[in-house]
């Protein structure tokens, strides 16, 4: 056994989101040039703030599989990508037309900032951007036939079968009894596909085995279903100031939420399971998948 407390999960985390913030600088599109009130929307959410956890568990899955010298430039074009996708995901589930939020990243929301249809386009422009980066031959990353199955994964996390089909079905839950297993669903694909993707990529990227796919797979989907859990709980139990998004909206809207459903307790003993679960698909894993290991335990712990 790993002792986890000796991980200093904060400065890893600090550590972590420098190497994707200079990453996302380093590969986004510069306000220039006919376009540039378009990028400066999507510059604006992009780099308002986040926590990075998508690209960061893209990073330490990869890691956890190889210890190539130059696997942290090869999977940082894909990390990149995930986080253009979920910042998208953000803008339009922000919508008026959504959860109709004017606080995000601690600041005025994209449409809040630059209207509606300028905030749609942003969204629009970070979910094909973040395909333009996987696709692109001149970036690192790994040889054609992995990109390939990067594209396919990321296509497949982020759509209809993924994170829109969850959005669709938080959106036409509200207001409504569902049962249990229709709520699973719906946090299982809004949150934890693209999830499941990020380490499933930097697993791809990185040439896992196929049981260290398989076993990072099981850990993704149940960090990325902790994740949403502790994100329903959080929008009852934390502040607006902590977030950097307006809590108790939840309850307000008539979303299906774990603590709508289950109560605070029974969420939290929920979400314990998950990370727990989580921590289990790694057992046959060494050292290099510590990280992974914090990683979930803060998934649980988090505050904002
Ligand atoms: C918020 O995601 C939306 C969910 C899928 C729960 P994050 O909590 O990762 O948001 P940022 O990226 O840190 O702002
Ligand atoms: C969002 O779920 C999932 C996404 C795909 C963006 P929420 O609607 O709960 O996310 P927050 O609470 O607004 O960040
Ligand atoms: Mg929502
Ligand atoms: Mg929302
Ligand atoms: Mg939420």
């Amino acid at each position: 056994m790993f002792d986890i407390q000796m991980f200093d999960i904060q400065q890893y985390l600090d550590q972590q989101r420098q190497i994707v913030e200079n990453g996302l600088q380093r590969y986004m599109m510069q306000e220039e040039g006919k376009f540039s009130s378009h990028i400066e929307s999507m510059r604006y959410s992009l780099f308002v703030g986040g926590k990075r956890i998508r690209p960061i568990l893209c990073l330490a899955a990869g890691r956890s599989v190889s210890d190539a010298p130059n696997i942290e430039e090869t999977l940082l074009p894909a990390a990149c990508a995930l986080e253009c996708i979920h910042t998208y995901s953000l803008i339009h589930d922000d919508l008026p037309a959504m959860d109709n939020d004017d606080l995000r990243r601690g600041q005025p929301t994209c449409h809040k900032k630059f209207g509606e249809a300028e905030a749609i386009l942003a969204g629009d422009g970070l979910l094909t951007y973040a395909f333009a980066l996987l696709s692109n031959p001149s970036l690192p990353g790994p040889e054609t036939e992995t990109r390939l199955q990067l594209i396919a994964v990321l296509a497949k996390a982020a759509g209809s079968q993924g994170m829109v089909g969850g959005q669709y079905l938080d959106i036409a839950s509200e207001e409504k009894t569902i049962p249990f297993e229709l709520l699973k669903t719906i946090h299982r694909s809004k949150t934890g596909a693209l999830i499941t993707a990020s380490v499933r990529m930097g697993a791809l990227a990185a040439q896992g085995d196929p049981t260290q796919l398989e076993a990072l797979i099981r850990y993704g989907d149940a960090v990325g279903l902790a994740f949403q859990i502790v994100d329903d709980l959080l929008d009852v139990t934390a502040s607006t100031e902590q977030l950097g998004k307006t809590a108790g909206t939840d309850a307000q809207q008539g979303k299906a939420t774990y603590p709508a459903f289950f109560g605070k307790e029974k969420t939290r003993a929920l979400a314990k399971e998950a990370v727990d679960s989580a921590q289990e698909a790694l057992s046959s894993f060494d050292e290099r998948a510590e990280p992974l290991r914090a990683l979930a335990q803060y998934i649980f712990k988090r505050t904002c």
